[in-house]
């Protein structure tokens, strides 16, 4: 049962890495041991993050726009040559959101969206493939999280067409590589969360936190804790027969639909 939840040791890249839900898991990871790399658009912030980590454990700031395919090609490129061609665990955390109402909902809502949310995590995921299968074994498998959503498994009360449609895109899309990388010894999951403070919440949770509080059968927004646990849950020991799964850690709201 000791080393059930352990991922010390372990090389992590966390994209989105720099703030919010990445941030959490990030932190989480590094308290429990692991060596995390953290990666987002802002190299400054990528690096303030890195230092202020870097006095808990081992954090490497690698700043990347994951909205590109050639971006995505150089971070991978550049994790595989600073892990000698290894790397045991990816959290697809990067996303971003778009709200307006039906009529001026164009193209570049769904176009910025897209790029990142869906194709960012698949270029990612292929690019390191090869590094995580070269980490993962039958009894310890590489992992990968993609970060969902919510929103993506059910209707959201907000206009964000093309950011729900690309979440139950990441869902699925989690179940389609999770059978293609089986044979490679990487399990492939999701994680769902339900609303966590985060710059991309801070307008809604600023408008709305009271009626979105009442909303969650728990009563309460996620907690850094919840996100944590949950990412090491599915990178430890205790994860190892868990893939293609999409984990709601959302206090409720799917499960008592
Ligand atoms: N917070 C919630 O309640 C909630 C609920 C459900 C799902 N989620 C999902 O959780 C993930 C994290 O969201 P969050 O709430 O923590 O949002 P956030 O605070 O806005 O963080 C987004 C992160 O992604 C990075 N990022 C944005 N565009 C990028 C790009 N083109 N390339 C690389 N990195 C980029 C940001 O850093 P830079 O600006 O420096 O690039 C930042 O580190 C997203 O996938 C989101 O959809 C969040």
């Amino acid at each position: 049962m000791n080393d059930l939840f352990d991922i010390s040791g372990r090389v992590a890249l966390v994209t989105g890495g720099s703030r919010g839900i990445g941030l959490m898991i990030a932190r989480g990871f590094v308290e429990a041991g692991a060596k995390v790399y953290v990666s987002s658009r802002k190299a400054s912030v990528c690096d303030e993050v890195a230092a202020e980590l870097s006095a808990i454990g081992e954090c490497i700031s690698l700043p990347a726009d994951l909205s590109t395919e050639a971006e995505c090609r150089r971070l991978a490129d550049e994790v595989i040559a600073r892990e000698d061609g290894r790397l045991d665990i990816l959290i697809n955390n990067a996303g971003a959101t778009w709200g307006t109402p039906l009529a001026e909902f164009d193209d570049a809502a769904w176009d910025r969206v897209l790029d990142l949310n869906v194709k960012g995590v698949f270029h990612l995921s292929r690019f390191l493939q090869p590094a995580l299968a070269a980490a993962g074994t039958h009894e310890v498998p590489a992992r990968i999280i993609n970060i969902g959503s919510v929103d993506g498994l059910h209707v959201p009360s907000l206009e964000t067409y093309s950011y729900s449609a690309s979440k139950a895109a990441v869902h699925h899309m989690t179940r389609v590589l999770a059978a293609k990388f089986a044979p490679d010894h990487i399990t492939v999951n999701a994680i769902a969360p339900g609303p966590f403070e985060s710059k991309m919440m801070a307008a809604t949770l600023d408008a709305f936190g009271e009626a979105i509080r009442a909303q969650v059968p728990m009563r309460r927004i996620g907690e850094p804790s919840d996100m944590a646990g949950a990412a090491i849950f599915l990178c430890s020991k205790a994860g190892s027969y868990v893939t293609g799964a999409v984990l709601p850690v959302d206090g409720g709201i799917i499960g008592t639909l």
